[in-house]
């Protein structure tokens, strides 16, 4: 069977062939498709780059038809029950989960970069008392970039390798010390005696006490989180990494970039918008009337709907059963049955059928963060400290790639085609 595409221009019945390859066809044998010499040629109008592959990669594979994801092969399901984040952000960022030795030595790297320069305490105390953290996020992650000048080099492997250590260590410490400024709590230092999900707690809620002890169902369970939340292939906030990295900005600032992304209501700020949706829910009664307003259009159901899964998302699922274990310890989110009963009209509903739309990741993490002593603000930031993984993983097949370079999409131009400036003179010489 031949591979390619043939097209007929029926501007002037030429014919073209284009090959196609992995389902794809290059946008620019578009090109060659004109209508005279001085034409510019064929593109492809995409807003929001609803059918347009941008990169080849082998990292997270995605079936949204089916609710499938997988990191480099491994089932999202299987990677979740038997792996912590460290070994699957190891696994992203090399192709391979970790032999005993190499995740020794990976934890014992990660666990030992954890330490932020005292410098940052001044930045993050420069904040407002009510500073959103994930604006104290995205700007100490670009701050950041001033500690290491040498990261500018993004074609170095070895100083690559160093940027993404620092950035996957640091990352746990500038968020916990996002939360604790918030909270007017003096900053905690790493402990590297810890794990790394023990070692955030600690950071984010040990007390005058000599030692906090994480509870080992908490720390599971975020560890877990952490997990599911590692990667999610061309999603808004690592488009944005691929983008702004394109462009050898270092690791430090394509990172703030694409954490900036992320903190967007339709992405990985929904979670926090779920929680206040609840809370105006209020009642599972109100359903009804709420799911009402969201078919006349005037509100979406925050944490329901996905670009690529048309089905349940697979970290939904797994995120609903570990809800269950955090509330054995934490005591059960009452916000809890609110969700479970509005999925549960949603998903016979007509509106939310035909749509495909299914809970996604956001829906239920929120309620967890919540039962573990998270505000709503913190949300995003926690989504954030495993993507860190899944955007060094997107950014280093980048730079690496042979066939990439900068990102520069092209447009249709609407405006004014051409007009003759006049100025203010001319123009009253003319009605003289
Ligand atoms: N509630 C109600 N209606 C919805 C929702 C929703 N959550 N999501 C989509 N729809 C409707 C749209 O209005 C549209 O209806 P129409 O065909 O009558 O116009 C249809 O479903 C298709 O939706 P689009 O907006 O075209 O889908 P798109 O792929 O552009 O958007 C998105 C995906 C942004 C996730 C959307 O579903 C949404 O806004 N969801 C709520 C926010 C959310 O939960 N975001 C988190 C996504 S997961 C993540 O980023 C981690």
């Amino acid at each position: 069977m031949p591979n390619a595409l043939t097209i007929t221009d029926q501007r002037n019945n030429k014919t073209y062939e284009a090959p196609i390859e992995n389902g794809t066809i290059r946008a620019m044998d578009l090109r060659k498709i004109k209508t005279d010499p001085e034409d510019f040629g064929l593109m492809t109008y995409d807003p929001a780059f609803m059918n347009t592959a941008s990169c080849k990669s082998s990292i997270t594979f995605i079936d949204g038809d089916k609710g499938i994801l997988r990191y480099r092969g491994y089932d999202i399901e299987a990677l979740a029950e038997k792996c912590t984040y460290l070994q699957v952000a190891y696994l992203l960022l090399h192709g391979e989960l970790p032999t005993p030795e190499q995740d020794q030595q990976w934890t014992y790297e990660i666990t030992h970069h954890t330490m932020l320069h005292e410098n940052i305490k001044n930045f993050v105390d420069g904040f407002r008392y009510d500073a959103h953290p994930m604006g104290i996020l995205v700007s100490t992650l670009a701050a950041l970039s001033t500690f290491y000048p040498e990261a500018k080099n993004v074609h170095d492997p070895e100083i690559r390798q160093r940027q993404i250590v620092r950035l996957i260590a640091k990352i746990a410490t500038v968020a916990a010390y996002s939360y604790r400024h918030r909270r007017g709590l003096p900053y905690v230092y790493p402990d590297n005696d810890l794990s790394y999900t023990e070692n955030f707690m600690n950071m984010l809620w040990k007390m005058p006490e000599p030692k906090y002890v994480a509870s080992p169902v908490i720390a599971r369970a975020l560890d877990v989180l952490f997990i599911l939340h590692a990667d999610h292939e061309q999603n808004c906030s690592a488009a944005t990494m691929r983008v702004v990295g394109s462009s050898q900005a270092d690791p430090y600032l394509s990172m703030a970039a694409a954490a900036s992304a992320l903190s967007g209501p339709l992405h990985g700020g929904a979670n926090e918008e779920v929680l206040r949706m609840l809370d105006e829910i209020g009642s599972v009664k109100n359903i009804p009337a709420y799911i009402k307003r969201v078919k006349a259009g005037e509100l979406k159901l925050m944490g329901f709907g996905h670009r690529v899964y048309k089905n349940y998302d697979p970290r939904a699922r797994i995120i609903k059963a570990v809800a269950n274990e955090v509330f054995e310890v934490t005591g059960r989110n009452e916000k809890l049955d609110i969700a479970i009963e509005l999925e549960r009209i949603a998903l016979q509903d007509d509106y939310f059928v035909q749509r495909k739309l299914y809970p996604n990741v956001d829906f239920y993490s929120g309620i967890i963060y919540q039962a573990m002593g998270f505000q709503p603000e913190m949300f995003t930031v926690l989504f954030a400290i495993p993507r860190a993984a899944g955007w060094l993983a997107q950014w280093s097949e980048l730079v690496q790639d042979p066939e990439q370079k900068i990102s520069r999409p092209r447009q249709v131009y609407t405006g004014i085609s051409h007009r003759t400036l006049e100025t203010a003179d001319q123009k009253q010489t003319v009605h003289a």
